[in-house]
């Protein structure tokens, strides 16, 4: 028997008319929705791991398995296709930013609960943050050209309308830089400073805020900071006791303390290995510490209670550590 398909085809009713099952040809259902998912997300790899100079349209193709005219028809050309990508990853932190619940929390509590869920998508989403560094080198050339990125951006401004005046929105291409000088003139009792952003603006604000306070700025990096230039001829090697465990270890000036730890059966929990996220703060028990992490203020450093092994090293010949 012969039946006729929707698409005009003839094929034959009977399984067996191409002898086994197994050896009659797959018929390939198109289904837009998936092809256009597909290539998005193999956008979003080739973008993440080549920037959009480095990406290649054929390697996007090849990876949703499609060719290159699926991709034009979807996108239009590899700038669409690009902002595409960017949209969609920043959809998704902005969807799941909605889940917080910051509107019923003391501001500290918000900023941190805020800034916490920023750090773990990150963390969870590498691709989003080779996006974000891609975009920061071009000045956010193609971010600027999604209305909807802006749009997703209004959602968030929009819940802050209800504090009135108390909240200042100030986009820098309309207003100019912040006027650090004139908001930060005067350090007062009870005012805390939460500052995220590009170096510059933290650099200028911890400058800015030196007579404030002790704890008054609490800065959130996600690079690490320019750190001054090793002393002439290089680091030097040094000891590490870890008290707790019995174990001395020597670390040489081409080592962190952290990598000679593990080598030696010493665990320590850690996550960016930059000196950013804190995860590998240890006691100090004896010795001076070589600070070289973003995190710890001025004063901390000078406590020499804690630092951070992933970075820090010594200025004493030993140092005795609380693991
Ligand atoms: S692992 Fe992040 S500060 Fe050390």
């Amino acid at each position: 028997m012969v039946t006729r398909t929707t698409q005009g085809t003839e094929k034959s009713a009977k399984a067996g008319a191409y002898g086994d099952e197994e050896t009659r040809p797959q018929r390939v259902s198109r289904n837009p929705q998936r092809t256009h998912a597909m290539i998005l997300d193999a956008a979003t790899e080739e973008f993440a791991a080549h920037g959009f100079g480095g990406a290649r349209v054929d390697a996007i193709a090849a990876r949703a398995q499609t060719n290159k005219r699926m991709l034009y028809h979807y996108f239009g050309d590899k700038e669409g296709l690009y902002v595409a990508v960017l949209e969609a990853t920043y959809a998704a932190i902005r969807s799941a930013e909605k889940n917080l619940d910051l509107t019923h929390r003391n501001p500290e509590e918000g900023m941190r609960e805020l800034a916490l869920f920023t750090w773990h998508h990150f963390l969870d989403h590498p691709e989003f943050l080779s996006l974000l560094v891609t975009e920061n080198l071009h000045e956010a050339r193609y971010l600027k050209r999604s209305d909807k990125i802006l749009a997703m951006h209004s959602h968030f401004i929009g819940e802050l309308a209800r504090y009135g005046d108390r909240v200042t929105l100030w986009p820098e291409d309309t207003r100019g830089m912040l006027p650090l000088d004139e908001i930060l003139s005067s350090p007062s009792d009870g005012v805390f400073i939460y500052c995220c952003g590009p170096e510059g603006l933290l650099t200028a604000t911890e400058r800015q805020c030196a007579a404030w306070p002790v704890g008054a700025l609490h800065v959130e990096r996600f690079a690490a900071k320019p750190q001054p230039e090793a002393a002439v001829g290089g680091d030097s090697a040094f000891e590490v006791v870890c008290r707790r465990s019995g174990v001395t270890v020597m670390v040489p000036p081409d080592k962190s303390i952290i990598e000679v730890l593990e080598e030696n059966g010493v665990s320590v929990l850690s996550s960016c290995l930059e000196g950013v996220c804190g995860t590998c703060e240890t006691a100090v028990l004896a010795g001076t510490p070589d600070h070289r992490d973003s995190l710890l203020t001025q004063e901390e450093r000078e406590t020499n209670e804690y630092m951070m092994v992933c970075v820090g090293r010594a200025l004493s010949d030993r140092l005795e550590l609380d693991l």
